[in-house]
């Protein structure tokens, strides 16, 4: 399976001439011949922009959320043909900080299926706010991959991504220990498995996102249930995202 990095620039990228020069210093310094699949996920307005004006090749573009509808009076929203429209190829959907402002599990459904159809791959994220000694997480963590896949078809087991982000780890100094998301993403390929089937299940690219660094990155690369990684402030500094392709490619 092809290795994904993705990094979420969130809000952190002020302005597209911040965004231009993020953009360019990582393409400058991106190692060459890695197989990885590398996406930037600026803020929308200026993922339309930025594309638009990329003439490499080596990095795709994403958004941070997208909507269900693709047509009506829906003020303000942006749908997943408008983005597939600006040449958008990836959006993350039911990421912790969208599902904290009201998101939920069968929104974050409605959202990836709209992405599918428009040809979009959406990167679903998933992951329990807080750990408890009895392993209830678990159950949370199932319950949520569950109901966010709920809409999609086995048979587009291999056009999604599952991101695991331990909502606890996100915005930290430490990010999940290697095993811990390892283990957490097992559990979430059975989750899959209990739904489709093994065979559908293995098809399905799970990452890991919270705190990743180039430090930790080369250690999330030893676990190879792990197809990938999702940094957040670690993509908007160009020297540590393309050391993060290179320690985990
Ligand atoms: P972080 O963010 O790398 O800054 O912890 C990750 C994320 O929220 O996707």
């Amino acid at each position: 399976m092809i290795k994904l990095i993705v990094g979420n620039w969130k809000l952190y990228i002020k302005s597209l001439e911040e965004g231009k020069k993020l953009l360019k210093a990582i393409d400058k310094k991106m190692p060459r011949g890695v197989k990885t699949t590398v996406v930037v996920c600026p803020p929308v307005a200026l993922a339309a922009a930025l594309r638009r004006e990329y003439k490499g090749k080596r990095i795709a573009f994403g958004t941070q959320d997208t909507f269900w509808e693709t047509d009506g009076a829906f003020t303000g929203q942006v749908s997943a043909t408008h983005l597939a429209s600006a040449g958008i190829s990836y959006v993350l959907v039911g990421h912790s900080e969208r599902r904290a402002l009201g998101d939920t599990d069968e929104m974050v459904a409605k959202k990836a299926v709209s992405a599918l159809s428009a040809k979009l791959h959406p990167i679903i994220c998933v992951g329990e706010t807080e750990r408890d000694q009895d392993g209830k997480f678990f159950s949370t963590i199932e319950k949520s991959v569950k109901a966010s896949l709920s809409r999609i078809e086995p048979k587009d087991a291999g056009k999604f991504t599952v991101a695991y982000e331990p909502v606890w780890a996100i915005g930290k100094t430490e990010a999940a220990s290697p095993r811990v998301a390892a283990e957490a993403i097992l559990y979430i390929r059975k989750t899959i498995a209990d739904m489709w089937g093994r065979e559908k299940a293995m098809k399905v690219r799970i990452i890991y996102g919270a705190s990743v660094d180039a430090e930790n990155a080369a250690l999330f690369k030893e676990e190879k249930s792990i197809h990938g990684l999702l940094p957040g402030r670690a993509s908007t500094d160009a020297e540590e995202f393309t050391n993060i392709i290179r320690a985990f490619s």
